[in-house]
């Protein structure tokens, strides 16, 4: 990613007396070039580039000069049938380039135009982890953030504070668009806003503010419901999917989304014997999945999978999108707050393949879909969770009780050690590597300040404060 405030010194020193060594706004995401890496199976690190150029630019991988591929061309695609009524949907505009390069292991310098791509470390102790980071914008749940205030949608202080912090990897939980539908012209909070799931919705929503924490650190891409084929899906293999982009996984036309709503799990190495298995869930219900449901088979094959690559290292986390082993608090129209458990629709296959719910060698999962920050460990043997949904969309406003119901538990048979939550408050979290399985997490809030801390201890953890006020 290309800094604002880099400036364009390339002009000859004739040109620069007459011009000046002007600033040149290389990342106005409307005229410029977005750079990032994702990493995927196997870490495999994968340069991205969009461009409004007519051609990929060339990346100088170790000093050689070599052509990028082109991942996804410019045009505008079709309006489909998205989650939204017709009248509140439209095509999709993506009037630029995505171009990619599969960057060799051990690749020492990545170089497009003149910036080097952040790359990944040979063991990734500084994690920052974050999630559901758009400006929600959904005319149906009358739902209009204020995009337009940074105190009310503050991803881009988040990702700025994230970034200085000087991560060696980003993993993101899912959860990047929110900007579904048009802001009424008489709500001068969000006035103005790009709507639907073309790239001016994308770049407000993600590459602009995300921009300086994408420079700074190679990602882990969660996809989330919002990126479900009726949804976001096309930008989101268009542009953040790690894996090659097939035809007919690409979410343009409905008949297909069962082969773009579904992605096997693959697992990133953090180095030191420790790696991420990131699961998409993105088509989950809430509610359990029948047997002749497509997730359930799906699901199944998910879990096995997850289950064999957990064999590859002493320490692994499970990325997916929705809490599996979370809470969730609900104000019913009596006032009275229920306390829900964990997604039921992963519950409910996996569980049937593993009363535990999750393969045993999984040791703490991070999710995000719940708009607040929430840590759970058990005394059963259960891997502990932690949610990071709390990156800029709207917050979920029911605390947490601060003393659960008796019994309460997001999962049958799970056995609640202890909860930390803090509802209301936007932020970032980070996992700093202390120990073979043991890890230090902060949080922070938007501008930089911590505001918790827990000990991980393999699958177990425990927080300094219950509730974060
Ligand atoms: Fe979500």
């Amino acid at each position: 990613m290309i800094s604002y405030t880099q400036f364009n010194c390339t002009l000859s020193i004739f040109a620069l007396l007459l011009a000046g060594c002007a600033p040149m706004p290389v990342n106005d995401h409307s005229a410029g070039l977005t750079t990032f890496v994702v990493l995927g199976e196997q870490g495999q690190a994968v340069a991205r580039v969009l461009t409004d150029a007519a051609q990929c630019p060339r990346i100088r991988i170790d000093g050689v000069d070599v052509a990028m591929d082109v991942r996804a061309a410019a045009g505008t695609v079709a309006q489909r049938t998205t989650r939204s009524a017709p009248a509140d949907s439209k095509p999709s505009g993506f009037p630029l380039l995505t171009c990619e390069k599969i960057l060799p292991a051990q690749t020492t310098s990545a170089i497009v135009a003149g910036h080097a791509l952040p790359l990944p470390k040979t063991e990734a102790r500084r994690i920052v982890v974050i999630g559901d980071t758009g400006c929600r914008l959904k005319k149906s749940d009358q739902a209009y953030q204020p995009c337009n205030d940074a105190a009310h949608y503050p991803f881009a202080r988040i990702a700025a504070a994230a970034a200085r912090w000087q991560p060696d990897l980003v993993i993101h939980v899912g959860d990047y668009h929110y900007r579904e539908n048009a802001c009424p012209d008489d709500n001068a909070g969000c006035a103005g806003s790009s709507w639907g799931y073309g790239w001016d919705a994308w770049r407000d929503d993600f590459f602009k503010p995300a921009a300086p924490l994408l420079q700074a650190a190679p990602w882990v891409l969660v996809r989330g419901n919002h990126e479900s084929c009726s949804r976001a899906g096309q930008g989101w293999w268009r542009m953040l999917d790690p894996r090659p982009l097939q035809a007919g996984r690409d979410c343009n036309d409905p008949a297909n989304d069962d082969l773009g709503d579904f992605s096997d799990p693959y697992a990133v190495p953090l180095g030191g014997d420790a790696q991420v298995i990131v699961l998409d869930t993105s088509n989950t219900t809430g509610s359990p999945i029948a047997q002749d449901d497509v997730r359930s088979g799906k699901y199944r094959a998910m879990y096995r999978q997850a289950d064999q690559l957990s064999q590859q290292a002493s320490y692994n986390f499970g990325a997916n999108h929705q809490p599996i082993l979370g809470f969730y608090a609900y104000e019913d129209a009596k006032g009275i707050v229920n306390v829900l458990p964990g997604n039921q629709g992963i519950q409910s296959v996996f569980g049937a393949l593993n009363p535990l719910i999750m393969p045993a060698r999984i040791d703490a999962l991070l999710s995000g879909h719940t708009h607040l920050w929430q840590q759970v460990s058990f005394a059963s043997a259960h891997p502990t969770q932690f949610i990071a949904g709390f990156s800029g969309t709207m917050e979920d406003l029911v605390p947490l009780p601060d003393v659960l119901p008796s019994g309460a538990t997001p999962a049958p048979g799970a056995i609640v050690a202890s909860v930390s939550a803090w509802t209301g408050g936007f932020g970032y979290m980070t996992m700093e590597r202390s120990g073979a399985r043991q890890w230090q997490v902060r949080v922070w809030d938007t501008a930089g300040r911590e505001v918790n801390r827990c000990q991980v201890e393999g699958s177990k953890s425990a927080c300094e404060k219950a509730r974060i006020q």
